[in-house]
């Protein structure tokens, strides 16, 4: 299958490691030029430098997606290059677990900016260039919390929910000019940050990582009996981004191995 990559410029936001390192990879895989985003100036200069030494065309911005000002040094900084986005990739997310009657106005906050207001603020941005073009993808990277929010990350999921409703309403608005918006929901994957925790609780418990990795996927076990890699969930991404999924628009499509319970 010929996904068209040649000669589209992308932009993946959290671009250094984990879901966005492994959707940048697939992308420049594919033929196309990746404009990568992240926080941490020596990381992501590195990865985009392993990048280049293999040929690719990835060049690195970096900018804290979450606040108006990092949004504005990103398109400030594709402006001065003449960037014509393409593809935008909004994977920026998280947040911190707690209960979800402890959660006060900060964590709310910080949630929204996190999973949901980045992604808004930089595809306002970006997609009026796609319209104009006539041709444009945005794929937000969700969580299968967005559909079943656990008691512990309920601003986590209502902000991945907001990223999902945003995302069909977008499509509505732009996809007869050919630009495309649909979300990946992730399940439990294997990222530095999952595998991050599944190590503290090893060490916390005295278990094996394998058991630790069964305690942080919680009561969210995938039918596939193990976690989903950062490539697998870059798959779908990277499909959806393609001139293939041209007629696939304001979806939200699990990547979960068979979490989610519901048909
Ligand atoms: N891993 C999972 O099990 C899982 C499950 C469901 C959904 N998801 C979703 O998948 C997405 C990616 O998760 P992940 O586990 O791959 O994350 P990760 O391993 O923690 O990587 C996050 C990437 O984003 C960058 N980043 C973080 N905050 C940023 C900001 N404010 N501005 C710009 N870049 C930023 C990081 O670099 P810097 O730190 O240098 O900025 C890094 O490159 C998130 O939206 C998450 O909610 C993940």
């Amino acid at each position: 299958m010929d996904l068209g990559m040649a000669g589209r410029h992308a932009v993946v936001v959290g671009a250094s490691r984990g879901i966005g390192a492994a959707v940048t990879r697939a992308l420049v895989g594919e033929g196309a030029a990746v404009t990568a985003v992240a926080r941490r100036e020596a990381e992501l200069h590195r990865f985009c430098t392993e990048l280049e030494q293999l040929g690719a065309d990835a060049t690195p911005i970096v900018a804290d997606a979450t606040t108006p000002a990092g949004t504005a040094r990103l398109v400030d900084g594709l402006a001065a290059r003449g960037v014509a986005v393409d593809i935008l990739v909004n994977n920026v997310g998280g947040a911190r677990s707690a209960p979800v009657l402890e959660l006060g106005d900060a964590e709310w906050s910080e949630a929204l900016d996190t999973n949901l207001n980045s992604a808004v603020r930089l595809t306002a941005a970006l997609v009026p260039g796609m319209v104009s073009r006539r041709w444009g993808r945005v794929v937000h990277v969700g969580s299968i919390a967005a559909r079943e929010p656990g008691r512990m990350a309920a601003a986590y999921a209502a902000a991945k929910a907001a990223l999902v409703a945003y995302s069909k309403a977008l499509s509505a608005e732009v996809s007869r000019y050919g630009v495309l918006s649909n979300v990946v929901l992730p399940g439990a994957t294997l990222t530095p940050s999952f595998q991050a925790e599944a190590v503290l609780v090893a060490q916390r418990l005295g278990i094996t990582d394998e058991e630790a990795t069964r305690r942080v996927m919680g009561r969210r076990q995938p039918a596939l009996g193990r976690p989903c890699t950062a490539e697998e969930v870059a798959n779908a991404v990277v499909f959806l981004c393609s001139d293939a999924a041209r007629a696939i628009t304001g979806v939200s499509l699990p990547v979960d191995g068979g979490t989610l319970l519901g048909t």
